[in-house]
């Protein structure tokens, strides 16, 4: 795509990986809307120049009136990007982790369709555009620590098949970022996170190639995507069960 003149709207753009892809867009050239409960982050955004809505994607009703914020300052949106995410251990021993589990759902799985929802008959009515889903190199590969947090991405990419699938011929297309551990809050506990500025910078040369990517895959969340093809998966999802004895409840046991 051409990121120099895109009317960008990023869901979860407050912070981490969101915030740097825009403020790459905006660096570029793009208008940029940043969405995300945080309302101080919002007003200091504003200040620097970026549009801003406020939106609790678990919220049906806020997704709508953020829509309708936007699209009346800014009429023009032609890239939803889906970023609002959130991740945490859980132990499958401990059936108290289902409260855990619903929230995880409920942001990066629901939320994302609330999103694209809300969205897409803006997107179809405008005859072009693009969608940006974000699932994660732990939907393709697990990390047993995460294990609703995988499954919400390894949905957030089977959905985003079927949605390109269905708007196939309609000038709307979809592009799966699909991160490695970054270095963010949600990526902070990762010793092998990847710093935020150089992957913002993969990314963009990825969203600048024409075509758009189907998936936008750095270098470092190839061995992810690959495992399986490539015959490596059993031994890397061992080796990331390592991880599981580091469980809170675990070292009791
Ligand atoms: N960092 C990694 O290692 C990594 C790896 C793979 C995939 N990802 C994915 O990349 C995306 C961004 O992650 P990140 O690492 O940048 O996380 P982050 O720094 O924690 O940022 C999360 C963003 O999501 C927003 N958000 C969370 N819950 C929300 C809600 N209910 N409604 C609206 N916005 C909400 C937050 O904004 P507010 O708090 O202002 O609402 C914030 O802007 C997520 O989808 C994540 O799963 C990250």
């Amino acid at each position: 795509m051409d990121i120099t003149s895109r009317s960008v709207i990023i869901v979860g753009g407050t912070a981490g990986i969101g915030l740097e892809l825009a403020r790459r867009f905006r660096a570029a050239g793009s208008t940029v809307v940043v969405g995300g409960r945080s309302t101080d982050v919002l007003a200091q955004l504003a200040e620097e120049g970026f549009g801003t809505v406020e939106i609790d994607v678990t919220d049906s009703a806020s997704v709508t009136r953020a829509r309708d914020d936007a699209l009346r300052a800014h009429p023009g949106i032609d890239t939803l990007v889906t970023m609002a995410g959130t991740g945490a251990q859980e132990d499958l021993w401990d059936p108290g982790h289902f409260a855990t589990a619903q929230a995880i759902v409920d942001v990066n799985l629901l939320g994302t369709i609330r999103v694209i929802d809300a969205f897409t008959p803006h997107l179809l009515a405008r005859g072009e555009g693009t969608i940006v889903t974000v699932s994660s190199g732990i939907g393709f590969l697990p990390y047993p620590p995460m294990p609703t947090y995988g499954a919400s991405k390894a949905a957030v990419h089977a959905y985003s098949e079927a949605l390109r699938a269905q708007l196939a011929g309609t000038g709307v297309d979809v592009t799966e970022l699909v991160p490695p551990a970054v270095a963010t809050w949600l990526g902070s506990s990762n010793p092998h996170a990847l710093p935020l500025d150089a992957f913002g910078a993969e990314v963009m040369d990825l969203l600048a190639q024409e075509p758009t990517p189907r998936e936008l895959l750095v270098q470092g969340v190839l061995m992810h995507r690959w495992a399986e093809r490539d015959g490596t998966y059993d031994e890397l999802v061992a080796q990331r069960s390592q991880g599981l004895a580091a469980l809170p409840g675990r070292t009791r046991r």
